[in-house]
């Protein structure tokens, strides 16, 4: 699990870039734009879904150029704020544009209000935005609209704006756009972050968790802008969630290449795991120090129950190397687990190492199961050293796990032979209730102990 450092910016920190206007605080970023973001502090769940313990910025921009644009509006709680905001920053004009870059609420759900307010401002966005304009708000009459395209430009008068279609980054409507005046590229919610901006945190780590749980799928399409915006003269990135990224742009880059090219960004050792009544979790522990004492220095543990799924997440795509450690359940494996997985196949989890811990008192078939649902997962390498623990962890048990940590730490080795033999290679599993029988076959006349069906409902799965 990352840990953060968390500290309260202090407000004269942030007072040298902000210009306030009768009680409105509003941040010049550079001559000629503004912010007019909202920091939202009383956010439950972002996107329904994540943790957001210092909150979330919904940012949003002005330009003043001869003619003036707004890009993008805010979300729903804080449309008198921002609206307020548009007018302090325009200093009385009415704005020109209205830029739409992204449809997603947390962005659009003022669009209604401002074209209420302004309605003779012309509203900028592609042929799906203005589809989704007309989901979100039926009825909403807009007297004009601009219609753009990738490569498309307007004027501003001294400049002249790029669109950028960006589609899947992370809705099929997404456009980004380029201001070529002050090399600024707005990115939509590429290069954003969880937490809001009157807290002082990392970048990389709120980002990258971001990143991954909500864009992670699409990395393709991210490979695709970035191509596109390197042919752009950027110094400064303008994301709708998070700090303007002004310094050190190679940086941030680099690590969006990184995590939509699906490579490993952290050599290290990601364990996830569930346990019910500790022992699956103790085997956990004895990996984690023998991981160590193997020279690992990266070593990550994750109490699936428990800890923030999202975190987790991010953890599995950060390192090299992940271990999935979990208990036979109804059959199946636990339900903590199955949920885990599919977090990481719905985004594309691919190109890593992976080896399996399971632990079942009849019949584990944790580790089958977890390969069966990593199955469309690509360019995966399974360790050798995998681990079957029925019950309590044995001697022997405790030697594989030392093996599987010498081989995940560099060293590919298999377990030393004890003298606790496997009964034999081959496993039959009961199609009514799962039991795994172990054996080279199954005795005449046997009874499913469990479910007490015969021979006849058991087939071979392995051997
Ligand atoms: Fe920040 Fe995709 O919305």
């Amino acid at each position: 699990m990352t840990i953060r450092n968390v500290s309260v910016i202090i407000f004269d920190d942030i007072i040298a870039n902000t210009i306030i206007r009768g009680e409105k605080m509003i941040r010049k970023v550079t001559d000629k734009i503004f912010y007019i973001g909202c920091n939202d502090h009383k956010i439950d769940l972002f996107e329904g879904q994540y943790v957001v313990p210092n909150g979330m910025a919904y940012n949003s921009y002005v330009i003043l150029d001869d003619k003036t644009a707004v890009l993008d509006t805010m979300e729903e709680k804080e449309t008198e704020e921002w609206l307020s905001n548009v007018e302090e920053a325009l200093g009385g004009k009415a704005p020109d544009y209205l830029i739409v870059q992204h449809m997603e609420p947390d962005h659009s759900a003022s669009i209604g209000a401002f074209a209420e307010k302004y309605p003779e401002t012309t509203i900028v966005g592609n042929k799906k935005t203005f589809n989704m304009i007309s989901q979100f708000f039926p009825g909403l009459e807009i007297a004009n609209k601009l219609e753009v395209a990738n490569g498309d430009k307007l004027s501003l008068g001294s400049d002249e704006l790029t669109f950028v279609m960006a589609p899947m980054v992370h809705w099929p409507e997404v456009m980004m756009t380029y201001y070529p005046a002050e090399k600024a590229f707005f990115s939509a919610d590429a290069f954003g972050k969880f937490g809001a901006l009157d807290v002082d945190e990392e970048w990389a780590c709120e980002a990258r968790r971001y990143y991954i749980g909500i864009v992670g799928k699409y990395g393709q399409q991210v490979q695709a802008v970035l191509k596109q915006a390197a042919e752009l003269d950027i110094e400064m990135i303008c994301p709708l969630h998070g700090p303007v990224l002004d310094e050190n742009l190679e940086y941030y880059i680099d690590l969006y290449d990184t995590w939509s090219g699906y490579r490993a960004e952290t050599e290290g050792v990601c364990i996830c795991y569930t346990s019910v009544y500790g022992n699956t979790k103790k085997a956990v522990q004895l990996l984690e120090d023998e991981l160590k004492a193997a020279g690992v220095e990266n070593v990550v543990v994750n109490d699936l129950a428990r800890c923030d799924w999202a975190e987790a997440v991010e953890d599995a795509f950060r390192y090299d190397r992940l271990v999935l450690a979990t208990t036979t359940y109804n059959g199946d494996i636990f339900p903590f687990m199955k949920q885990f997985i599919d977090h990481l196949t719905e985004r594309n989890f691919q190109n890593r190492r992976i080896a399996f811990i399971e632990n079942g008192s009849w019949g584990p078939v944790a580790i089958r199961k977890m390969k069966q649902y990593l199955e469309a997962a690509k360019e995966l390498t399974v360790a050798e050293n995998n681990v079957t623990i029925k019950s309590a962890m044995t001697e022997e048990n405790k030697a594989q796990i030392k093996a599987l940590a010498t081989e995940l730490a560099g060293e590919a080795v298999q377990a030393e032979e004890t003298e606790e033999k496997p009964v034999s290679g081959k496993k039959f599993e009961c199609k009514i209730c799962k039991y795994v029988y172990e054996g080279e076959a199954l005795p005449e006349g046997f009874e499913c102990p469990l479910c007490g069906r015969g021979v006849e409902d058991f087939v071979l799965i392995e051997g």
